[in-house]
């Protein structure tokens, strides 16, 4: 049984692989760059002295998704735990304005996620107790001016996970969505933001306990779930004036 992190070199990932390996579990962990996650591949080996290895993943390589899970299982063993860390915010404008960069942002948020995710679940279903965990964004929760085609990619993303969820719940297998705020990553990197902004280690303690509890649904910092309902709930003909 082993644990398999997409995305591995973010730093959400990869707290999260180091608490997977701490608890002695054998970890996968790929990402494009195929040297940078050898190294995190290596770290892991030697700071918890497990089984720990890795590959290249592109969330839009998708005809390679299936050969790349058999790949894994080949090397590590059958996979319990799969989390889904990778993403691309892309920027709002150059979406608008060139096709090209929206279908990027929706291919990696979304398409490519649907097809990894699809992938993984033909396997997760025959093992239960198995595990899928997505991380999304707040952003997904109502679509705004200034960010809706990475939004409204990880909303899509949002509610395939929990028709996963759904789907899955009979085999003993769960899903896991993870709706994150601000963060402290190259994702946020320079931005000013009016509520704070949280650390990738309590997120990765926070996603990791979660995980073990088998919650549904994880907004992270927690006052996001406040703040996402109460901007929900602004009538539409208020909300399209607003300049979020
Ligand atoms: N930071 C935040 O405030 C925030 C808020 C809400 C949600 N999230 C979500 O949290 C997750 C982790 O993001 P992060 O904040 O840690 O940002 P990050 O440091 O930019 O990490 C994003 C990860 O996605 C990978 N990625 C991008 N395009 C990919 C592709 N085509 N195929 C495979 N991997 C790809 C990146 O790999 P490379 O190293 O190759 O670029 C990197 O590992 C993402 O799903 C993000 O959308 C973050």
């Amino acid at each position: 049984m082993s644990v398999l992190i997409l995305g591995a070199t973010s730093p959400i990932a990869r707290q999260l692989a180091a608490r997977y390996a701490e608890a002695g579990w054998p970890v996968y962990v790929a990402a494009r760059d195929g040297e940078e996650a050898a190294r995190i591949a290596a770290d892991l080996r030697v700071r918890f002295d497990v089984e720990a290895t890795s590959g290249v993943f592109d969330a839009r390589d998708f005809d390679h998704h299936p050969a790349f899970i058999e790949g894994v299982e080949a090397a590590l063993g059958p996979i319990s735990v799969a989390v889904l860390a990778f993403g691309a915010m892309g920027e709002q404008e150059a979406s608008q304005e060139d096709f090209e960069a929206a279908r990027a942002v929706i291919e990696v948020n979304y398409a490519g996620a649907v097809s990894i995710s699809e992938a993984l679940a033909a396997r997760l279903s025959q093992r239960p107790g198995a595990l899928l965990v997505g991380l999304t964004s707040v952003a997904g929760d109502r679509g705004r001016q200034s960010n809706y085609i990475y939004g409204s990619a990880k909303g899509a993303f949002a509610l395939y996970l929990q028709g996963l969820r759904n789907r899955l719940f009979r085999q003993g297998v769960h899903v896991m969505t993870v709706k994150l705020g601000f963060v402290d990553t190259r994702m946020t990197f320079g931005m000013e933001t009016a509520l704070p902004i949280a650390d990738p280690v309590e997120v990765s303690r926070a996603l990791y306990e979660a995980a073990n509890r088998r919650v549904d649904t994880l907004y992270y910092p927690p006052l996001w779930r406040g703040v996402m309902s109460i901007i929900r709930s602004i009538p539409e003909a208020a909300f399209k004036r607003l300049s979020l």
